[in-house]
């Protein structure tokens, strides 16, 4: 035993010979040896006292993930896997991990080190989905450091609300993939949702919108949650929006606001409303008694001040907020705005806290000190970074989480942009304009879950995972190879799975185009999945699909009417359920406005409305069917439903473009090949029984055939509520 292990030690090889591990995110250096070590049912685990939650969250994770119990090794006796301090070990989240024939040892030189060591430990003994199995180990070094200090998530706890425990299995799922930020949105124009215990009214009034939708944290609440985060080294930061988004806090408090005429209730729109805090001295010792409880709740170095579209109209209108502008020299309104930050900043900094913002902040001069945050793109990173200043990149649309995921029928709501697994893993966090040093200004990266779009929290998950894989992947590794990458996901899913980690199939599961064949007896069938892992098997006879099904070499023909089953496979198993479609005549005629092609990406929305999801370029409503084929087709179907436009966006309200209705609730227009030709169809509307409901309305078609691009757009001569398309259905003659 002893001469293989000293064996081992000297045959210690690069591993990139040899696969990686299915390690997310992927260690920095992994050194592969002989040997290998099996870790079975009651093996023991060993660690100080002080590290005990460690090997105890270590033992949950094994037990959770492998389905095995191992066990704490009682005091000074010698143990199967050891976690130890090492102050040798001296990066600041960074571990050695030693396997060896003869035990495991985990040594870091911090708490967080040691943490995410056990991660990666517990990762290595889930690569294969066998519950209850020894884990069979190969001997290996690896010493592993993130890359990037700030490897973040921000949860929007304000637009749609989350329970305490939603937001605690967010952080867990976070420390699997060692994200070490969870910033909390937790202030906006649609509500207040954290208790501040100075001011009441905050949560009374500003945690409520409409008669029933709101709630808040206690401060019971968030002290348990940056608690659960400490243990998982998620740290949580909370935002706290000013000058703007600030509506809410207006409604209960009108003497912080800057409108002549206040707010009475927190607004059920979405978008960038126009009320904005004011400049009076009374208004900043309202924002530092706040910071103060904030800062007694959350131990975060940083502090998140927003800044973000903050509209100036309420500011330029107001002559008190005019006159204290002149007063303090100020050239203009984005002045104001920085010396607004700049002074909330340096109460931060006197209390030992460092500011962070939207990437807003820089207009009208960087508040010193200000780390920015930059969402319009990156130019705010570049900006900030050249100028000295510290920045974390989180631009629209790369690393909004807010976007759907494909373009399938059961992609859920969200923004319309289809921003795939692939999409994120592609992006460079380090702006090419930037040289060394200023290099060394970027903090790291951060994915955003807003949830204007997202209801409820288990699509949370959904949203957040998979993509967060490839931004903690992006956070942490040096290198990046999505080929790789996406090899390892089919471990990291089967975790999810073990976890209970809700994620999307999107990447993974098979999408399945078809076209007739054969005067419509038979569809040709083409099968892909997004990220192209896996062999595509399927079934053509209702069972499920297994790893010994058909595989799929190419397009196929199949006479109709079938059942399609079909699932990617890797090492023998599924990544995730088989997609089940009825092929038949109407179906191949049939699209979810999923499905569609958008006229243009303006601002596409996939809205939720009720169970149906109507995706729409709420400035353009115009869709496109590709490629019908019109032969012996008799009529046209739609379903359309009016909904509500609760949609605070400016002046791109005035720039959308409605054609007029030829009668009072409008028409569905349908054009062949040119939205602009003359319609060859016209479905008459009829106002909705309900608001959101969708109504099926049809017109015939006459005298067309082979294959065309049909467009779709809505008559209406209001905007309020608006049309949206949810399907199309293509009607054969008889
Ligand atoms: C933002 O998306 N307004 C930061």
């Amino acid at each position: 035993m002893k001469f293989r292990s000293v064996l081992a030690a000297l045959l210690l090889v690069p591993v990139t010979a040899m696969a990686a591990p299915s390690v997310i995110p992927l260690p920095a250096h992994i050194a592969a040896a002989q040997g290998r070590i099996e870790i079975t049912n009651g093996a023991t685990v060993a660690a100080a006292p002080a590290d005990a939650p460690i090997a105890g969250y270590f033992m949950g994770l094994v037990r959770r993930m492998r389905g095995l119990s191992l066990r704490p090794a009682r005091a000074n006796k010698p143990a199967r896997i050891a976690f130890r301090r090492d102050a040798a070990v001296a990066a600041a989240e960074g571990y050695r991990l030693e396997i060896a024939p003869s035990g495991v040892t985990v040594s870091a030189g911090t708490r967080a080190g040691l943490f995410y060591g056990a991660v990666t430990l517990a990762q290595l003994m889930a690569q294969t989905s066998c519950r209850g199995c020894a884990a069979a180990l190969e001997s290996m070094r690896i010493d592993d450091a993130p890359r990037f200090a700030w490897r973040g998530l921000l949860l929007d706890s304000v637009r749609h609300f989350q329970t305490p425990a939603t937001v605690e299995a967010l952080i867990d799922a976070m420390a699997l993939h060692k994200l070490n930020v969870l910033q909390w949105h937790l202030t906006d124009d649609q509500g207040w949702r954290i208790e501040i215990r100075k001011y009441p009214r905050l949560t009374a009034a500003g945690a409520w919108r409409g008669a029933h939708y709101g709630g808040f944290y206690t401060q019971a609440q968030i002290r348990d949650v940056v608690r659960y985060a400490a243990l998982r080294n998620v740290t949580i930061v909370p935002e706290i929006e000013m000058p703007g988004h600030a509506m809410a806090a207006i409604v209960a408090y009108p003497r912080l606001g800057s409108a002549e005429a206040p707010p009475s209730r927190v607004t059920s729109d979405w978008g960038v409303l126009p009320y904005l805090y004011n400049t009076d001295d009374g208004t900043f010792v309202f924002l530092e008694d706040v910071l103060d409880e904030v800062m007694a709740l959350f131990p975060s170095p940083y502090i998140h001040v927003g800044g973000d579209e903050a509209l100036k109209d309420q500011w330029k209108a107001n002559p008190r907020i005019q006159a204290r502008m002149k007063s303090l020299g100020l050239p203009d309104e984005d002045a104001l705005q920085s010396w607004f930050i700049a002074r909330i900043g340096a109460y931060l900094a006197r209390h030992g806290r460092k500011m962070i913002g939207w990437d807003e902040i820089l207009q009208g001069g960087i508040p010193p000190d200000a780390t920015i945050m930059s969402w319009r793109g990156i130019d705010g990173a570049v900006a900030a970074a050249k100028a000295g200043h510290d920045t974390v990149l989180s631009p629209a649309p790369m690393l909004y989480f807010d976007n759907r995921q494909g373009s399938g029928a059961d992609e859920p709501s969200g923004r319309g942009h289809v921003l795939t697994l692939q999409d994120v893993y592609g992006f460079d966090p380090l702006p090419a304009s930037l040289d060394a040093k200023e290099r060394g200004h970027v903090l790291g990266l951060q994915a955003n879950v807003w949830t204007e779009h997202i209801p409820n929290d288990a699509q949370v998950s959904y949203m957040a995972f998979p993509r967060a894989a490839a931004v903690a992947e992006l956070g942490w590794s040096n290198r990046t190879d999505w080929g790789d990458f996406r090899m390892r996901m089919a471990a990291e899913l089967d975790r999810y799975r073990a976890l209970g980690i809700g994620f999307a199939p999107s990447a993974f599961e098979v999408d399945a185009a078809t076209s007739f064949e054969n005067g419509r007896t038979a569809a040709l069938v083409s099968l892909s999945t997004q990220s192209g892992l896996g062999d595509i098997r399927f079934t053509l006879d209702g069972s499920a699909p297994g790893p010994d099904s058909s595989s799929y070499g190419g397009p196929f023909p199949v006479k109709l009417p079938a059942t399609l089953k079909a699932a990617a496979f890797a090492d023998g198993h599924a990544l995730t359920l088989p997609t089940v479609r009825r092929l038949d005549m109407l179906s191949l005629l049939r699209r979810d406005s999923r499905e569609l092609k958008l006229c243009s990406e303006r601002l596409p929305l996939a809205l939720a409305s009720g169970r149906a999801v109507l995706l729409v370029d709420i400035l353009n409503p115009c869709w496109i069917y590709e490629k019908a084929d019109l032969d012996g087709i008799a009529a046209i179907a739609a379903g359309a439903a009016q909904l509500p436009f609760n949609f605070s966006i400016g002046v791109d309200r005035d720039r959308i473009s409605l054609r007029p209705a030829r009668t009072p609730a409008g028409e569905l227009e349908v054009h062949l090949d040119d939205c602009d030709a003359a319609p060859v169809a016209v479905l008459p509307l009829k106002p909705t029984a309900r608001a959101g409901a969708v109504e099926t309305v049809s017109a015939p078609l006459a005298g067309q055939s082979g294959i065309h691009d049909l467009c779709f757009v809505f008559t209406q001569n209001s905007l309020d509520p608006f049309w949206a398309l949810n399907f199309v259905q293509l009607v054969p003659r008889r």
